[in-house]
């Protein structure tokens, strides 16, 4: 890396990369890392900004851009006495969720991005990537995003630094993650830091107005170079495809940091259970997206359940590591909540709506009359009318949806009233279960303890909902998303299942492992189980389960719970329901296992023995008609 002009005395400094490429910097602070500099400078000449702006994280800076994309139309200001500090953003109608079929591992060899990922030669992909970048920020300011993923300065946080022409991004950045001088100062002037390349891909030429929502319509790259640990995104403004911090850094990244260094970078909620005796257990639960994360994680127990308590660490992503003891421990890498609008309410979480009261940025959501945000079942009688994600004028009869099904709100961590004491611990929670969850109509029964690690890694691998009509054009056929982690993975999935099973051989105390389903149906297409506060019954179940409490039976996959095994208080749901609601059909279970097989076989050579082993004696199982399984 060569940096020319006046830039190239010894020492670069913020200024000298100024009068380098005579470009105006916002902000001088004092950044000693030289490899920043030299990035920054770097990419300043490929992607000619108009100004450069270093962000230091501060309340004055967030107010500035939040008044900036305000006086643009970008944002609208809400109601500050209804939601203070709040503002909506609505996006390009293009431009509303993750691009999977965009979304590249560009490792060395084809090998090491695996069967299920996008893979490009790395060479290839940055002669793209580099025509691509060219001129792109012209007409636009280049924010330079330094940030922490984890609490700062915790031995095991991350720095990265993101580079976007985006305001929208700094904002949601400063959100989400610990944002500015605190993470520079972490960084100092020799630290490492993942490089996050982030551009809208729109430049404006000279006079160019510009729009509301920028992005590319027809070009969109969110790559990643594992070895490299650097991601370059373009085109996209929207969540993961844009926050690079959040799937790009702490789930792809870092699940390839985790690879090589013994730990796990998961697509999990974390959670705190306390029981009446002030017993606490903490549990991950992986479920894939929108299936309900945010939910569970901020759940709140029957009224019945006195004394019981449930505490959020986080509701999206968990980095895990071998603590000290030989126990895993956890943090949550985050600092926001990036959570899906569209269902939550004060009925379904409570917590939520708290933590969404104030200072949160709405994306893709309606907004009423007076100034506030609604979106699809926040009230029972929705609005009159309101204006919709579009702009359009809506009302209950119109036929539409007045939010986009991926509308988002973005919200501190801080303001959740369920906030675990430990949130922000550096050393982590002891994790004593994890929980695995898809949507399955069918087959999968509402709970199950596995019989050991590599039985439980076995089924986190397994899981998986039904495809709707909408995705496929063939509706309940079963989309496997291992750990959830389809989308996440930065490396070869068949490698990360042997990843799984050889952390028996670092962890002493192996948490639980447990498969959930809350979405199984009636022959009438209904959910049998309730869920969300209800979901506290089933996990009180599994505290027990960890704490030796609680009784199960043993059956074919492991233990399920009986009737009489779950506490039913204040709830009428009767045996035969539950029954049903368990039951496992022997013909559904050999189809399931056989699919399992089916599965596995695009991993070839990578795939663990283990689940080759695992899968044939399962199916033995349920060909015997064995309504028990060995290992309890
Ligand atoms: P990402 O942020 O996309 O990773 O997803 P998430 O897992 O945090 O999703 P979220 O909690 O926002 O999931 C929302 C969806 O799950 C909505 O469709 C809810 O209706 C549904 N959901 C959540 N909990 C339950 C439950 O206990 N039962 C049922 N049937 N649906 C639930
Ligand atoms: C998910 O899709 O799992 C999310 C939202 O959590 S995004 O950050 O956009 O990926
Ligand atoms: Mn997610």
């Amino acid at each position: 890396m060569s940096v020319h002009g006046n830039a190239s005395a010894s020492q670069l400094s913020v200024e000298s990369l100024a009068q380098g490429l005579q470009v105006p910097i916002h902000n001088t602070m004092k950044i000693e890392n030289q490899a920043l500099l030299a990035w920054v400078y770097e990419m300043a000449q490929l992607t000619t900004p108009a100004a450069i702006h270093f962000c230091d994280g501060s309340e004055t800076e967030n107010q500035k851009l939040l008044d900036l994309m305000v006086a643009s139309g970008t944002l609208k200001k809400l109601n500050e006495a209804k939601r203070p500090g709040s503002y909506l953003a609505c996006s390009d109608p293009s431009d509303v969720a993750r691009v999977e079929d965009r979304t590249f591992i560009c490792s060395e060899k084809i090998e090491d991005a695996g069967p299920t990922n996008n893979w490009m030669a790395p060479e290839e992909m940055r002669a793209t990537l580099g025509g691509l970048f060219k001129g792109c920020m012209q007409g636009r300011t280049m924010y330079v995003i330094p940030f922490s993923m984890g609490p700062l300065g915790s031995p095991i946080s991350q720095i990265g630094v993101e580079i976007s022409d985006s305001p929208y991004v700094v904002v949601n950045m400063k959100i989400m993650t610990r944002m500015g001088l605190g993470a520079l100062q972490v960084l100092g002037a020799e630290g490492f830091f993942v490089k996050a390349m982030h551009s809208v891909g729109m430049p404006l030429k000279a006079g160019q107005k510009d729009v509301l929502w920028p992005c590319n319509a027809e070009q969109k790259y969110i790559v990643h170079y594992p070895e490299e640990r650097a991601i370059w995104s373009f085109g996209s403004g929207y969540g993961g495809n844009a926050l690079l911090g959040k799937k790009c850094f702490a789930l792809r990244i870092a699940s390839t940091m985790g690879r090589d260094e013994g730990w796990l970078a998961e697509h999990m909620l974390i959670l705190g259970v306390e029981s009446p005796n002030k017993e606490k257990k903490y549990v991950t639960a992986a479920f894939p997206s929108a299936c309900g994360k945010t939910n569970f994680a901020m759940l709140i127990p029957p009224a019945t359940f006195d004394g019981w308590k449930v505490t959020t660490i986080g509701d999206d992503i968990a980095w895990i590591k071998v603590g000290p003891t030989g126990d895993m421990r956890a943090i949550n890498p985050e600092a926001g909540y990036f959570g899906v609008a569209p269902g939550t309410s004060f009925k379904t979480n409570p917590n939520a709506m708290k933590t969404i009261a104030k200072n949160t940025i709405f994306t893709n959501v309606a907004l009423t009359e007076d100034g506030d945000v609604w979106w699809e079942e926040m009230t029972d009688v929705p609005p009159a009318k309101l204006t919709d994600w579009q702009g359009q004028a809506w009302t209950p009869e119109c036929g539409r949806k007045s939010a986009h099904p991926n509308a988002r709100f973005t919200a501190p961590a801080s303001q959740c009233p369920s906030g675990d004491a430990d949130w922000e611990n550096p050393a982590g929670v002891p994790i004593s279960a994890m929980l695995f969850g898809g949507r399955r109509a069918e087959t999968v029964p509402l709970v199950f303890q596995t019989n050991n690690w590599a039985e439980g890694v076995y089924f986190a691998a397994t899981i998986g909902s039904e495809t709707t009509a909408a995705a496929t054009g063939a509706v309940g056929v079963v989309r496997r998303d291992p750990m959830a982690m389809l989308p996440f993975c930065g490396y070869n999935m068949g490698d990360y299942f042997g990843h799984w099973l050889s952390m028996a051989g670092t962890v002493k105390a192996l948490p639980k492992i447990f498969v959930v389903n809350w979405f199984r149906k009636d022959e009438n297409g209904k959910f049998m189980w309730p869920g969300y506060g209800d979901n506290m019954r089933v996990l009180k179940w599994m505290f027990g389960r960890v704490t030796g409490t609680a009784q199960a039976q043993n059956s074919t996959l492991g233990a399920i719970p009986r009737y009489q095994d779950l506490d039913w208080s204040g709830m009428d749901f009767s045996e035969a329901r539950f029954e049903k609601l368990t039951q496992l059909d022997q013909n559904k279970w050999i189809e399931e296992v056989q699919s399992h097989k089916e599965f596995f076989s695009k991993f070839g050579e990578t795939l663990p023995i283990e689940f080759i082993n695992l899968q044939e004696k399962t199916l033995r199982r349920f060909k015997d008609g064995a309504t028990t399984s060995p290992g309890l």
